[in-house]
């Protein structure tokens, strides 16, 4: 069965990044696929410290909540990457996460015997403001990330001028094309 690993970045939950995210793993178990969740802000973890550990065998020697995810990133056949933006770029709490991902990022390109198939990756971010650049640098990072974790950045969904908490209820297009991200990535 396909699993479908979802990282939620929002510190606010119920919030427009939660309940975009929640309708993406809804498309996907449409499709048959097994989803999980993750709510970064809910788990204890440390940015990266640049131990440097990974480099020997490709694990983080950080011990904390990051420490069983390293195995449902190596097993998922899709990742969605949820977050808000905050100052022109990712939350803090997924660029903590992301920053954890190096130990796979050492292992794909540094000890290069990352030996999992490609996945999917798909990015949905929601920000305030209408910035015609608001997504070049989340765009980047999450490009990055997905190729760190051994992903195709296949999907995005990027939302512009949604501010208040669950505001992304008044929009039922965006929230429509959430679900239908999710049952593509999930599609054979
Ligand atoms: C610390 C912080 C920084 C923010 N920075 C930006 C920003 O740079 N650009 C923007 O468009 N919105 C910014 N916002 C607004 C949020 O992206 C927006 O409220 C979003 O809908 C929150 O999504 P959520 O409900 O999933 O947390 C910021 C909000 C916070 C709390």
């Amino acid at each position: 069965m396909m699993k479908v690993l979802g990282i939620m970045g929002s510190p606010r939950i119920g919030g427009n990044t939660d309940l975009l995210l929640d309708e993406a793993l809804k498309g996907a178990q449409e499709q048959g696929a097994e989803v999980e969740k993750l709510t970064v802000d809910r788990m204890k973890i440390t940015a990266c410290k640049e131990i440097y550990h990974c480099l020997e065998d490709g694990t983080c020697p950080l011990k904390d909540d990051m420490t069983p995810v390293y195995d449902k990133l190596l097993a998922a056949d899709v990742v969605i990457v949820a977050t808000p933006i905050f100052f022109y770029t990712v939350s803090a709490q997924m660029l903590t996460f992301m920053s954890r991902c190096q130990a796979l990022w050492a292992r794909k390109y540094f000890l290069k015997n990352l030996d999992i198939p490609v996945k999917r990756g798909g990015f949905i971010a929601v920000g305030a403001t209408k910035g015609s650049n608001l997504f070049e640098g989340p765009k980047l990072t999450a490009k990055y990330f997905f190729k760190a974790i051994n992903a195709d950045y296949t999907e995005d969904l990027l939302i512009r001028s949604v501010d208040k908490k669950a505001e992304i209820k008044d929009h039922p297009d965006y929230l429509a094309a959430a679900h239908e991200m999710g049952k593509k990535l999930a599609s054979g």
